[in-house]
């Protein structure tokens, strides 16, 4: 009799394109390779969309380059994800960067906002895309959300189920009782100018992704 294969899910952290690291997203290719997971999932702020930030100062470079580079950099990651992994089920969760644009477009011309899904900014074939940024999925019993909360664990709480998600920066894995919840860290460029206006977060912000493997949850850090 065949035995069943294990469930192993891989999880990118939060990428920030295209300002991300470019070392650490070659490293995270790799690890899919060796690992070879069933299912691959990357828990959003896919794109930073920096010039839709109210915090964006000057930035040098427009909102069609700021999205359409983004993009191109998203497209070409799961792409060879694809080519590395062609039976693994690909899911895209959608973070608090990833729906800038659209909330800046329903602010401006909230007439107009029903015209826009921001779903529709991210098609990668066969690639599974969430609804929103509070959309969540659950595989094996694991709940992967992009992340709200300033407490890890809290998100395990909130679901009553073991959780991975990103949002922090903050790698860790914390466990109560039968609850566990893993925080998959990013992969975002420190240098860049969007992610270095706060030298006190970066100094706690750190590479990382995740593997949640027959449930159980394991840390890279990067
Ligand atoms: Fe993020």
């Amino acid at each position: 009799m065949s035995k069943k294969r294990k469930i192993k899910v891989f999880v990118i952290p939060d990428t920030h394109f295209p300002f991300h690291n470019e070392d650490a997203l070659k490293a995270i290719l790799d690890l899919i390779k060796k690992e070879k997971p069933t299912h691959v999932v990357q828990i959003g702020d896919l794109l930073d969309q920096y010039v839709f930030s109210r915090y964006s100062r000057t930035p040098s470079i427009t909102p069609k380059e700021d999205v359409t580079y983004g993009l191109a950099v998203a497209a070409r990651m799961w792409k060879d994800i694809k080519k590395i992994v062609p039976r693994a089920k690909c899911y895209q969760i959608l973070g608090n960067h990833d729906i800038r644009l659209c909330k800046r477009i329903s602010e401006k011309l909230p007439e107009l906002a029903d015209f826009f899904n921001v779903k529709d900014l991210y098609k990668f074939d066969g690639v599974k895309v969430l609804e929103s940024d509070r959309d969540f999925l659950e595989i094996d019993g694991v709940i992967y959300v992009h992340g709200w909360l300033s407490k890890s664990l809290d998100h395990a709480k909130h679901f009553n189920k073991p959780t991975v998600h990103g949002h922090r920066h903050r790698p860790c894995i914390d466990v109560e009782g039968q609850l566990w919840s893993m925080d998959v860290g990013f992969i975002a460029d420190e240098q860049s100018v969007p992610l270095n206006y706060t030298m006190s977060k970066l100094t706690k912000w750190r590479m990382a992704c995740g593997l949640v493997d027959d449930r159980q949850p394991r840390l890279f850090l990067l």
